[in-house]
Formats: structure tokens, C-alpha cells, sequence
């Protein structure tokens, strides 16, 4: 079984990943951390714990991290998520508190007692890069970073950039760049990871208070979707790198260089993969020092969405 810390900022798609990770027999979720993003750092963390209370599993440690990109201002998503970063459905008041220790001695002390930590980070990447930093050796004791962020095609906050690497640039710099198995689960291909209205359908007919609550926040964010970018279902993008970690080779991935633009005007946030491996020399990055996700087996990853919430029944 893999030892698992999910980075997140609950957000829609995040709770669909740590509901998946809680349902899978092939990962232990040892940690939550959670950073600002989607929303305020107070309002991921209590989503975060609403989440676990929602899934019963108030015994998986949440730890708050930071509430501030490193460098830029800060940016959130509410037109997104909502006020609450979690709208549309009625969680669970929480019933667990985040533990006292910050989220970046929590990465660093659970990938010290693990020797093999898989890390999924799904919102900005504030709290894995500080932890790289104030503690360099944990890369020993990572197996692999499975990221949601950046894009190899157009992005979704500006033209150039996807959410979370815009929120935290500098951030994301530091962990492509970092001497560890990153694997970057991009818009390119969370973009095909859709469920539509009959997914939402066959998840209400499972009936239970915690599958009634995962339809209406799908409905809530297929609403979003559908009036705001006029697509037909929504990506769960948070659960394609969960998916990863669960069933490695989900997604189809080049190894290659890959980092992040943190001066260009039009291009701040933009992370830039040389996925047709056009060049051999860049700056920075000693070798090609990423995994890039490039497709993704759609079909599977909706049957894994939907076999976990089947355990939810
Ligand atoms: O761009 C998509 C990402 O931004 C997802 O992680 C979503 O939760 C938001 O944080
Ligand atoms: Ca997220």
C-alpha cells in the first residue's frame, strides 16, 4: 500500500480526489494539507475537514499550511467554487480540527516516517515548495509528486496559464525544478477527464448521505461549467492525479523538461514542457526532469471515480 499526502485546496475537484484516495485499498492517505487557493486559507482548511467528516474519516490528520502565494498577490477562485469553496451542497459541519503542527512540517515529517511518501499536490504549490526548501532532504524520502497544475495548451486563469501554478508561480518553479519525480497532471489532459449529468444521475441513485452530497456538488460545478464555459460535464481535475498515484499509467506521460515562467507579462504562471523534444539544453534544469502528462484512459479513470463512490453507498 502507498503512503499518500494530498496538497490541497477544497475546491470541487479536490474533495472528488481525496474521496478517492479515502476509497482506494492501493493508497494509505496519511495526511491532508491544505493552502490557500480556490479560496482562503480558513475556508480550504474547514473544507478540508468538512470532507473527512463528510467520509467519516476524521482520523486521517489535517494540517493547515499557508495562506499566501510566495512572492505575487494572491489570486482565489470563487467565481468557481463559490463563497463557501465548497457550494451547492450541504456538508457536514466539521467535526475534526486541524492539528497543530504547520502543513510544511507535516509534508516533511510524514515523508520522514514513510521513506517512500507519494505526494498529490492539487491546488498552488506554496506549501510542497517551502517544505522542499526548508527541509532539502526529505527528496530522499519522496517516491514521487504527482502535481494538478500548469498545461501544455492554453490555460484557464489567463491565455498562457492554469490556476494553480498562476496562484504561486515561484512556487512551481521550485518543485519542477526540484531534484524529485515530478509528474505534471496538466489541463491538456484533466480537460478529458469529464464527468456529465448521467454520471451525476448514477451517482444520486447510489442513495447514500455522502453520495447525495457528491451529485449535488457535481451539479454545482457542472452548472458552473455549463454557464461559464459552455461545456458538455465537468473535469475533475484534482482526482486525475490521485488517479495517477492509485493506478500508475492512467495517463500517458513524456519525460522531458519542464518548468515554469515567472517573468514574462503575458506569461507569468505559464509552464513551458518540451513535450515534442525540441531542445536538449535548458536553462536551469540539468536534464529532462519531469513527467508531462499527455493523454489520459478517460474511460478508466470515470470507472474509477465511480467504483469509489460505489463504496460510498
Ligand atoms: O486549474 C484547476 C485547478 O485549480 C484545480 O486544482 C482546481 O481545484 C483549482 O484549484
Ligand atoms: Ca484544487
Amino acid at each position: 500500500m502507498k503512503d499518500l499526502l494530498v496538497d490541497c485546496d477544497p475546491g470541487h475537484d479536490d474533495a472528488m480526489a481525496l474521496l478517492l484516495a479515502l476509497a482506494s485499498d492501493r493508497v494509505a492517505l496519511e495526511a491532508v494539507t491544505t493552502v490557500a487557493g480556490n479560496q482562503t486559507i480558513e475556508k480550504t482548511t474547514r473544507n478540508a475537514c468538512r470532507v473527512l467528516t463528510l467520509a467519516d474519516r476524521t482520523d486521517v490528520p489535517v494540517a493547515r499550511g499557508m495562506g499566501a502565494p510566495l512572492v505575487r498577490d494572491q489570486v482565489t477562485a470563487g467565481w468557481v467554487h463559490g463563497e463557501s469553496g465548497l457550494d451547492g451542497a450541504d456538508l457536514p459541519e466539521p467535526e475534526t480540527e486541524p492539528i497543530e503542527r504547520h502543513a510544511v512540517e507535516t509534508i516533511a515529517q510524514t515523508a520522514a516516517e514513510s521513506g517512500a511518501l507519494h505526494i498529490a499536490p492539487v491546488g498552488p504549490l506554496t506549501n510542497v515548495a517551502v517544505a522542499l526548501r526548508k527541509h532539502p532532504d526529505i527528496v530522499e524520502d519522496i517516491e514521487r509528486i504527482v502535481l494538478m497544475g500548469g498545461t501544455t495548451e492554453d490555460g484557464n486563469i489567463t491565455p498562457a496559464a492554469e490556476f494553480n501554478v498562476f496562484a504561486d508561480p515561484e512556487a512551481a518553479k521550485v518543485v519542477f525544478e526540484a531534484d524529485v519525480d515530478v509528474t505534471m497532471v496538466g489541463l491538456n489532459v484533466t480537460r478529458e477527464a469529464r464527468l456529465d449529468r448521467d454520471h451525476v444521475a448514477r451517482i444520486r441513485e447510489m442513495e447514500s448521505a455522502i453520495t447525495t452530497v457528491v451529485a449535488d456538488l457535481l451539479t454545482y460545478f457542472l452548472d458552473v461549467y455549463e454557464t461559464s464555459f459552455e461545456w458538455d460535464g465537468v473535469p475533475i481535475h484534482d482526482a486525475c492525479a490521485v488517479a495517477e498515484i492509485v493506478e500508475p499509467g492512467v495517463l500517458d506521460t513524456e519525460h522531458t523538461f519542464a518548468t515554469v515562467e515567472t517573468k514574462g507579462d503575458l506569461t507569468y504562471g505559464r509552464t513551458v514542457a518540451d513535450v515534442r523534444g525540441v531542445s536538449d539544453d535548458w536553462p536551469n534544469v540539468e536534464a529532462p526532469n519531469a513527467n508531462v502528462a499527455v493523454d489520459i484512459d478517460r474511460d478508466r479513470f470515470v470507472e474509477m471515480l465511480l467504483d469509489a463512490f460505489e463504496t460510498y453507498r
